[in-house]
């Protein structure tokens, strides 16, 4: 099992990005978390990634109004700041934003047949993806979710499904509680999904 270095990608709070690089320090033998990538300056992923020692990539997305020419700017800063980290993985952890399919040539891997890029996306894919997948879920009244651990292409979360729990939707639930019976599956999916990949079990 060859070593796995990562980088994560984050736009917000980091309770993933975190959960994550506490795995890391557990399996120091068998992957590390190199980097934090995140868009946003003002993230709370920032301060709590830094804190544990994990360098902090800041990149933020430049608007110049030529949408195909902002993501191609934005993407290259990207990786030339990865450059410096020998990075064969990425873990997506509440990153707000598409890839292209030019970047993720970056990480196509010819035995997976797949790019070295997981998400986590909180809801039963192909079922509400997007933005919100709580409140979608929520919203539509559904009797169960779940979260999805998945291989990233350049659609929006979408990509070959690798992982994915349910949980039920009691009646009383509130929209909070329906999100932290997700959240603690998000915990736990996450460092399965990492776990396998680690292992060279995909
Ligand atoms: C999580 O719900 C994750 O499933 C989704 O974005 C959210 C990020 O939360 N992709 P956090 O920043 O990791 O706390």
């Amino acid at each position: 099992m060859a070593f796995k270095r990562f980088a994560i990608f984050a736009s917000g709070l980091g309770s993933n990005a975190l959960n994550l690089i506490s795995y890391a320090r557990e399996n120091a033998d068998k992957f590390s978390i190199e980097v934090l990538v995140t868009d946003k300056e003002n993230a709370p992923v920032i301060a709590s990634a830094k804190q544990l020692g994990i360098p902090v990539e800041v990149i933020p997305f430049i608007s110049t109004g030529s949408a195909k020419a902002d993501k191609k700017n934005h993407e290259e800063k990207i990786l030339s700041a990865l450059s410096k980290y020998n990075i064969s993985w990425v873990a997506l952890a509440g990153y707000m934003r598409i890839l292209s399919p030019q970047f993720l040539d970056k990480f196509y891997d010819q035995n997976l047949q797949k790019n070295r890029v997981l998400n986590i996306h909180p809801s039963l894919l192909p079922d509400f993806p997007g933005k919100d997948g709580y409140g979608d879920a929520y919203s539509a009244g559904v009797p169960f979710s779940g979260v999805t651990v998945h291989f990233v292409d350049s659609g929006i979360d979408a990509g070959p499904i690798f992982l994915q729990r349910s949980f039920e939707r009691n009646s009383s639930d509130s929209l909070e509680d329906f999100i932290s019976r997700g959240k603690k599956i998000e915990r736990e999916i996450y460092r399965e999904a990492i776990k396998l990949v680690t292992e060279d079990q995909i």
